[in-house]
């Protein structure tokens, strides 16, 4: 599919951006990135299916449905499953054991934790590129999967009927880094992280680590904090992935409010394609998911929002990017939108490539490092839609003009940049980069 309207810059761009989802495209799955990332990703498919759509709306289809292959059998679907293709990743099979917990829908290896449930939303953007015959297909398709996999979240993951979810490590959350999931995540460093600290000795891990041979160490989080990440699966594993027996072990459990806002737009579309395809959504989980968008008002405070320690109800207080999903939720009261709007358009975290997923300002800020600062496209992309339904159109149309800009100047599919000078950091043949991209120039030209 071509698009005429392009300047010749933006439709080279186009191009790489083409380029990179070819090659990483195995099959019916597109890897999120060559070496880094050589599996399935649970929440980059959906962004790749979201730009995959503008070029071939079959595809992309069937990248949504391969998630189902994953599926196990309590409803769960996992956020890494594993290609047969690449014995590299870090945290592959060995690390987290699954097949001797249960199997998957696909008999395919997998991830015990699951991530941001993005699926629903891409399955609408994909539906609205299909003919009406298509369209019904792949929603019988996807529906009792994604029904399932949405009952699981409140049945397992929802266990005192609060209405949040509540997550289990921090690559749920898909922000590996980000300051508040590190903060309650550290003391469960292992012994010998917290030695090393202890004598200074940190850089020693760097040594052990798989992941900082692509992607240079100082734009991924520490080895201390990867090492207890690791730490926080073999205790899952111990805990066979079963939420009673980890609330009894040392897992941090969060309830994350970029999650649960994700969450809250995927039950509403969720409820749509039921609608459209005569199913029922079971009325306890209707009300449950209708809880979702009340409990979340509970995550307010100091004019933002912030996860929550499920075990002891406080509020962890580290503003971040995932204070904005609200917008996207929809679920922000218009008497607070403008001063959220003023907050976000605010140097400490608006710059002219996007939003900065840490302010400026915040001690911890580090420009290239993952979660803790980089401006990520997926974030734009979600606050853009949210800045859309709240009416502030010209806000919604800088941040996307802003990402394309950003990444033409680059001229690269970087996984992240700097918001201080746009340059790419971490992988820079990142498939939700060039999916999203795609998407966006689709919308904008
Ligand atoms: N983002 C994690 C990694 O680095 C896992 O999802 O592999």
């Amino acid at each position: 599919m071509s698009v005429p309207s392009l300047p010749a810059d933006l439709a080279a761009l186009r191009e790489t951006a083409i380029d990179v989802l070819r090659d990483n495209d195995l099959g019916d799955i597109t890897r999120p990135s060559p070496t880094l990332y050589p599996h399935q990703w649970l929440w980059d498919s959906c962004f790749i299916a979201i730009g995959l759509r503008r070029l071939d709306p079959g595809r992309a289809a069937k990248e949504v449905l391969s998630l189902l292959r994953g599926q196990w059998p309590n409803g769960m679907i996992p956020h890494v499953i594993f290609a047969e293709t690449s014995d590299f990743y870090h945290a592959g099979p060995q690390r987290w054991r699954c097949d001797q917990v249960t199997t998957t829908a696909g008999g395919v290896q997998s991830t015990g934790v699951t991530q941001p449930p993005m699926i629903a939303e891409a399955a609408v953007r994909i539906a609205a590129m299909m003919t009406p015959s298509a369209r019904d297909a792949f929603y019988r398709a996807l529906f009792p999967g994604l029904l399932r996999f949405h009952t699981w979240l409140y049945l397992e993951r929802d266990p005192d009927d609060d209405g949040l979810v509540t997550l289990v490590h921090s690559w749920e959350s898909g922000m590996d880094n980000t300051p508040a999931w590190m903060e309650i995540t550290r003391p469960a460093a292992p012994l010998g992280v917290r030695a090393l600290r202890r004598i200074n000795g940190g850089d020693a891990l760097d040594a052990l680590r798989r992941d900082s041979k692509e992607v240079p160490p100082d734009e991924r989080l520490t080895s201390g904090d990867l090492f207890t990440l690791y730490r926080i699966v073999r205790e899952l594993r111990r805990a066979h992935y079963n939420f009673r027996e980890i609330r009894r072990s040392i897992v941090p459990l969060v309830q994350d409010v970029a999650f649960n806002a994700i969450l809250i737009r995927a039950n509403e579309h969720l409820t749509a394609i039921a609608a459209e395809i005569g199913q029922t959504i079971p009325a306890w989980l209707w009300r449950s998911m209708h809880r979702t968008r009340e409990a979340i008002e509970r995550l307010h405070a100091d004019g933002t929002y912030y996860s929550r320690d499920f075990r002891t109800g406080t509020l962890l207080r580290h503003e971040t990017i995932s204070g904005f999903l609200p917008l996207y939720a929809g679920v922000v009261p218009e008497d607070r939108v403008d001063e959220m709007v003023k907050t976000l358009t605010s140097p400490r975290y608006w710059s002219r490539f996007g939003i900065a997923s840490v302010p400026l300002d915040d001690p911890g800020f580090l420009p290239r490092c993952y979660w803790q600062g980089p401006v990520w496209v997926n974030m734009n992309w979600l606050i853009a839609d949210g800045l859309e339904r709240y009416g502030r159109l010209d806000a919604a149309e800088n941040l996307r003009q802003n990402t394309i800009d950003m990444i033409a100047s680059s001229g690269a599919m970087f996984e992240y940049y700097s918001p201080l000078d746009g340059s790419g950091a971490g992988s820079n043949r990142f498939s939700w980069t060039a999916a999203l991209l795609v998407d966006l120039l689709a919308a904008e030209h």
